[in-house]
């Protein structure tokens, strides 16, 4: 899959047409992504839930409400920043993405990140953070430090995936003080 110089819509398309994995199967239909195609910020997760899947937008559901909180504490709506997953498509009864089913989308996720050219991403949740770093290391020691990522060195920060944050609300500290470092990236600019 070649994905050089291939443009938003041209993208949606590819992506709605998809089939190199076997989740195109059991999909309602794909989750390619939603926001401002220019955002400095772009929000990567890790695949779409039921609600996602039954609406065809990232975090929209329970997850998805806290993440408009967190992105509003830091006076951001939700259609200022882009928003991505690893997967487009529900892996079913939401098990974790396998690593092939991440290959094949692969290339989605690194065309959305080149159009976009964010100033900060934001890895939320583990699978994300391993994905995007290749690495196996557990998120706590991810988190709370920059990184960067892909061709460009774009500065790319960890936190928790607001779905662990509903569970473990006494993390929402921590999560602030990721979203801080985030945002003390692009202060700089
Ligand atoms: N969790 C994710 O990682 N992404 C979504 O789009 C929804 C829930």
């Amino acid at each position: 899959m070649v994905m050089g110089a291939v443009g938003w819509d041209e993208l949606a398309q590819q992506v709605s047409a998809c089939t190199a994995c076997e989740l195109h199967r059991s999909r309602t239909q794909t989750v390619l992504g939603v926001g401002d195609h220019d955002a400095r910020w772009m929000i990567v997760g890790e695949a779409p839930g039921a609600e996602e899947d039954r609406r065809g937008e990232p975090f929209v559901g329970r997850s998805g409400q806290l993440l408009d909180a967190m992105l509003l504490a830091l006076g951001l709506a939700r259609s200022d920043v882009y928003i991505a997953n690893i997967l487009k498509c529900r892996p079913p009864e939401n098990r974790n993405p396998t690593p092939e089913e991440a290959v094949c989308c692969a290339p989605y996720l690194l065309r959305q990140m080149k159009l976009v050219n964010p100033g900060i991403i934001l890895a939320v949740g583990l699978v994300a953070a391993q994905r995007l770093l290749d690495t196996k290391l557990p998120l706590a020691r991810l988190r709370g430090q920059l990184h960067s990522y892909g061709d460009n060195d774009t500065p790319l920060v960890v936190t928790y995936h607001p779905a662990y944050l509903l569970r473990a609300p006494r993390q929402k500290k921590q999560a602030w003080q990721d979203l801080l470092l985030a945002r003390s990236v692009l202060t700089d600019e």
